[in-house]
């Protein structure tokens, strides 16, 4: 399957420069906003979208097009915001294509924007992403003295300006309410949903949130047609998707491949494997916060319903690798520091939980575990997830539940010998 794909998102990364706008045009850049505002009403990029069955590429897998259908036709400004707060451990697909294929995020916002009629568009970038920042604010500028960004985009009556705001760095910003709270200069602190941002969003209005990459999908659907983009990958989950790896493989980095690519071989074929003689421990498909996977799942297609059935999610699609030399309880101990840390401290559950988390798992690593810790951390999931006002407390707690499920034993040894055994006991 992987062998006929032909990237789509990244094509031409690393051998030109794309983010001359001079050489994306080169590419055919530019022309699906052209077809668009020339030949489509909104509607029928709406429905383009839709058709082309194009699920979310932030985490969640949510139907685009069907996000898009859900404003409220009532007369209030609309508004499109691009979520590009990339924070998810093991996640850094969004910031190449920010970097090094600008203009096809931002004809994808343009697309957006007309299909649902937005009055403005945000990008809210990760505070880190100096470089990702320039490289936009440039590109904007180009695009918007050719015309496809501004008023009356190629002579149409189609005007719609992209506004870049800069975050400051929390990781819960990239949470849809807590980056809207922060877009409007408030603390970034989720809120419950519903409402959801499609009819109470920026400033109340009606707003769509959609991931770069999501809009990055976008322009390639409009100019090739939506049975097209259907065609690529798992019939639920089509298209191409940008998997992150990292961890113990011989070459980490970002690989474009069809939606439903088998782990294995985004492992084994394309990220170069493990060293020799190593094997196996666990793989996070999803970033950080997915549930652990084992060697036993290596067969699972790599798109939205196949993982969840496997017992994991997709999610952002950084692929965690371990291997033997790894230490479960310490990996479990450095991913609860990190949500623990990154909790904003509204819901109890998640401000205490995930700190004993770490504090239970930092004993132990110490080399100072209790017999009854391994009881704590098997409860502490339960009374986490599911219980507070946005999924950071349940992405916190996904390590750890899942590699007490595969690797209690390995637990056990660690509090009765005080240290690690680095073997893995995979039931
Ligand atoms: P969600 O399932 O609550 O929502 C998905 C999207 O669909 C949202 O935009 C939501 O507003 C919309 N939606 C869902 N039902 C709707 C309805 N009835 N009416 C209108 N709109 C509706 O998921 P959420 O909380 O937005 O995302 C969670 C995911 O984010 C996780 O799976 C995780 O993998 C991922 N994530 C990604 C990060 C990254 O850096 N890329 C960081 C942290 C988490
Ligand atoms: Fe904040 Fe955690 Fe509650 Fe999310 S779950 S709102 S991060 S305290």
């Amino acid at each position: 399957m992987a062998g006929a794909f032909e990237p789509i998102l990244t094509a031409g990364i690393g051998r030109m420069a794309l983010e001359r706008i001079e050489v994306y045009e080169s590419q055919g850049g530019y022309e699906a906003l052209r077809k668009a505002v020339r030949q489509m009403t909104p509607q029928a990029v709406q429905k383009e979208v839709t058709d082309s069955n194009l699920r979310g590429r932030g985490g969640a897998g949510f139907p685009t097009g069907r996000k898009w259908s859900f404003l409220p036709d009532d007369g209030r400004p609309r508004y499109l915001v691009c979520n590009a707060d990339e924070s998810e451990p093991g996640t850094f697909k969004d910031r190449l294509l920010l970097e090094r294929n600008p203009h096809l995020v931002i004809e994808g916002i343009m697309l957006a924007g007309y299909a649902i009629g937005a009055a403005r568009a945000f990008v809210y970038l990760r505070g880190e992403f100096r470089q990702a920042y320039e490289v936009l604010q440039r590109a904007l500028a180009e695009a918007r003295r050719r015309s496809y960004v501004g008023d009356r985009v190629l002579g149409s009556d189609f005007s719609l300006e992209i506004v870049v705001h800069r975050g400051a760095g929390a990781y819960i910003c990239g949470e849809e309410t807590g980056l809207l709270s922060s877009l409007q200069g408030g603390r970034g602190e989720p809120r419950l949903k519903p409402p959801f941002p499609a009819t109470a969003g920026l400033y109340g209005q009606p707003t769509v949130v959609n991931n770069v990459e999501t809009l990055a999908c976008v322009p390639s659907i409009v100019s090739r047609g939506a049975r097209w983009f259907a065609s690529i990958g798992s019939p639920k989950s089509p298209g191409p998707k940008i998997f992150s790896v990292s961890g113990r493989v011989r070459r980490p980095g970002n690989y474009e491949l069809p939606l439903g690519t088998p782990l294995r071989e985004i492992l084994f074929e394309h990220a170069g494997g493990l060293e020799p003689g190593r094997r196996i421990k666990a793989v996070q498909p999803g970033g950080g916060s997915s549930a652990i996977l084992t060697e036993a799942h290596l067969d699972v297609a790599m798109d939205f319903d196949s993982v969840a059935q496997a017992g994991s999610m997709l999610g952002s699609a950084g692929v965690i690798v371990l291997d033997d030399r790894d230490c479960i309880v310490e990996a479990a101990q450095v991913l609860a520091e990190f949500y623990a840390h990154e909790s904003c401290g509204q819901c109890t559950p998640c401000r205490e939980g995930l700190h004993w988390a770490a504090r239970v798992l930092r004993r132990i690593v110490a080399g100072g575990g209790r017999p009854e810790d391994i009881e704590v951390l098997q409860s502490l999931p339960s009374r986490i997830a599911g219980r507070t006002i946005c999924p950071l407390a349940d992405a916190g707690v996904g390590f750890l539940s899942s590699s007490l499920k595969y690797f209690v034993d390995e637990y056990r040894a660690h509090v009765t010998l005080g240290r690690c055994v680095r073997e893995a006991y995979v039931a």
